[in-house]
């Protein structure tokens, strides 16, 4: 099942980079903390209320084709294609490769442009593992980073824009206000469905967020090909590194429990190395691989299912 709009609609941005540098203007890099820990978020929600107004700004001051993107995107994921989806690719049946494969594959996609950095996917891979090993964080968090963005080889199997990137929204409950461009949810389907526009919808409060159908995207797909293989922290960072409503703006907390908060930290922790540190200076990847090719055998199996 899928309402796909024409594929020319369906892809409104030359590159997906263009929603992430949106997401920089969005969420500015938070200012250094005191002390050592420089590359801590401010606490989650403080400072949201004093920046709705900001926020509003910048959904005017969005490119079109990102406002375009937006608009795709939370028209039509609901519930029922969240869940058409997981059954369609959970059952992780499509391709059996290794990670170091997964990244060159995925590097076939080539976005048309992206006007402020001009990286390959494997070099955003790249750049974020490496700015993590140069603050000598743990091993897995390293490898965490190198694999995080894979979930993106969904596009190269015929999924729009929309299905794959964005930032994550929980569905079967009511749209936050919280949310990017929350006006288009007017759209959605599920906009219409009763059951769904209670602020709990069909959860309990304290459920657990493993138990909230967030919109689908390459988050909980690469979180389900990792699932065995890293330690919890890593897991949290990649089913939930999108999820900037609950992570930077504390939307549908009620559905968390005091371990996934607990776990925000590393969520947050990761997100300052995924949308800051793109740089122009494109890593040599030849040197790197026999480094990463270590990595990755410390964790995965040769052949990962995919
Ligand atoms: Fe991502
Ligand atoms: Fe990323």
């Amino acid at each position: 099942m899928s309402s796909e709009p024409t594929p020319a609609a369906s892809q409104p941005l030359a590159s997906m980079d263009e929603w992430e540098d949106f997401l920089k203007t969005r969420y500015p890099e938070p200012a250094p903390a005191p002390a050592a820990e420089s590359r801590r978020p401010p606490p989650v929600g403080v400072a949201a209320d004093k920046r709705a107004e900001e926020f509003r700004q910048y959904e005017a001051d969005a490119r079109p084709t990102v406002r375009e993107f937006y608009r795709l995107n939370h028209t039509h994921q609901t519930y029922d294609f969240g869940q058409a989806k997981r059954k369609e690719y959970l059952g992780l049946n499509r391709m059996r490769m290794s990670v170091w494969e997964a990244m060159e594959y995925l590097n076939q996609l080539i976005d048309d442009s992206d006007p402020d950095t001009d990286l390959s996917q494997l070099q955003h891979l790249l750049q974020t593992a490496e700015a993590m090993r140069r603050d000598g964080q743990p091993r897995w968090m390293i490898l965490t980073g190198l694999v995080h963005d894979l979930g993106k080889i969904l596009c190269l199997w015929g999924e729009p824009q929309w299905a794959v990137v964005g930032d994550t929204f929980a569905t079967g409950c009511a749209f936050s206000s919280k949310n990017v461009f929350p006006g288009f949810f007017a759209a959605n389907p599920d906009a219409g469905n009763p059951r769904f526009q209670t602020p709990n919808g069909i959860y309990e409060e304290g459920c657990g967020l493993d138990r909230v159908a967030l919109s689908w995207g390459h988050d909980e797909y690469i979180y389900q090909v990792c699932k065995n293989y890293l330690p919890e922290e890593g897991l949290y960072m990649l089913r939930y590194h999108s999820f900037y409503p609950w992570h930077r703006e504390g939307a549908y907390d009620q559905f968390a429990t005091a371990k996934d908060r607990a776990m925000k930290s590393w969520v947050l922790k990761f997100n300052t190395y995924d949308l800051y540190t793109k740089s122009h200076e494109a890593p040599d990847v030849a040197k790197l691989r026999p480094y990463y090719e270590e990595l990755i055998r410390e964790y995965f199996p040769a052949q990962v299912r995919w």
